[in-house]
């Protein structure tokens, strides 16, 4: 296959990108979205900030149009992110305690309500675990609410869209580390108890080197009972950018239920990390030799 959401098909699996509302309309752009990618994940339009800017006032506008888009392309949708600690509206960071849980669930009744049924995979809770070597929880005022908000919150979210996957996500996980095992014991222990989970997510933004256990990591979660998706991948350019993303790749293909990768953002001038030129296109929307390794690998099976 010639892009990457065809060569990924192949096995089954999609292959997707963050994008947002207002870079459709840019006809360069547009032409490589619609050609290279099967699935698209929202890389602010669905988070709290955005879809509900004032409490129990909710706008989807711009959620709605990558929808949309996506429907019209054939593309499935990721959602990120119904519950974050960061982009919170000021409103809810200003809540705690008891009224912050209502405020959180009625935000994954309403969004995840809202999109009922065109939503792959929800990224329900981001980013809850802690950096170093703790294993802990992060430390926001989610937390603080009770350390039972995150299966709470799983639990309304597959009231809310029982189609959807529901999925952890969160970043330095990709590795066998503290992080990723604080949150490997978390999802074992909803797997025993019956909270709904179905998938985590692995975001990947990684710098010039991998973890030599990235696939293992992956494989012990996926041998949990729940899936493993690449979230939001992104590469620090350097000598060994193109071998880093097809190790990933790779990586992901050796994973049964490994079932897709999303980059995250389409150029380098698209990305947040915009500097370290981190992604498959150049600023010109030309193929880099880490696109021709990505498509290779997904080639290969
Ligand atoms: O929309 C406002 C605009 O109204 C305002 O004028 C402007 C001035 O700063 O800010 C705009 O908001 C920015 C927003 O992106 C939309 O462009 C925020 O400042 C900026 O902080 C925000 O950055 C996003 C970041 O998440 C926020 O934490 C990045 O685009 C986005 O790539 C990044 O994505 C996260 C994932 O959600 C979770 N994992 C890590 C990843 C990278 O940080």
């Amino acid at each position: 296959a010639s892009t990457l959401g065809a060569a990924a098909a192949q096995s089954g699996r999609y292959f997707g990108t963050a994008t947002n509302s207002s870079q459709l309309s840019n006809a360069a752009y547009a032409t490589i979205l619609n050609r290279e990618f099967n699935s698209i994940v929202a890389e602010n339009e669905m988070k709290w900030d955005a879809t509900e800017p004032q409490q129990n006032v909710f706008n989807f506008g711009g959620g709605d149009r990558l929808v949309a888009h996506a429907r019209a392309n054939g593309m499935s949708v990721r959602g990120h992110t119904l519950v974050w600690h960061a982009q919170q509206p000021g409103w809810a960071q200003s809540l705690s305690g008891s009224a912050l849980r209502n405020a959180m669930v009625n935000h994954i009744n309403q969004v995840a309500g809202h999109f009922r049924g065109q939503i792959h995979s929800w990224d329900v809770v981001n980013e809850a675990f802690a950096d170093g070597g703790s294993g802990g929880r992060r430390d926001s005022n989610l937390q603080r609410t009770g350390n039972d908000w995150i299966e709470v919150a799983f639990r309304t979210a597959r009231a809310a869209d029982p189609n959807a996957r529901l999925c952890y996500n969160d970043y330095n996980t990709d590795g066998i580390n503290a992080k990723s095992t604080g949150i490997y014991n978390m999802v074992r222990d909803f797997k025993n108890r019956g909270v709904p989970i179905d998938c985590v997510g692995f975001q990947s933004h990684l710098g010039t080197s991998i973890p030599g256990d990235y696939q293992a990591n992956l494989q012990r979660f996926a041998d949990l009972g729940v899936d493993v998706q690449i979230t939001e991948l992104d590469v620090a350019q350097g000598s060994n950018q193109a071998s880093i993303y097809e190790r990933v790749t790779r990586a992901c293909l050796a994973v049964t239920r490994c079932t897709g990768i999303t980059v995250w953002g389409i150029r380098d001038s698209d990305s947040w990390r915009r500097g370290e030129n981190p992604l498959l296109f150049d600023g010109n929307g030309n193929k880099k030799p880490a696109y021709q390794s990505v498509l290779n690998a997904l080639n290969s099976v």
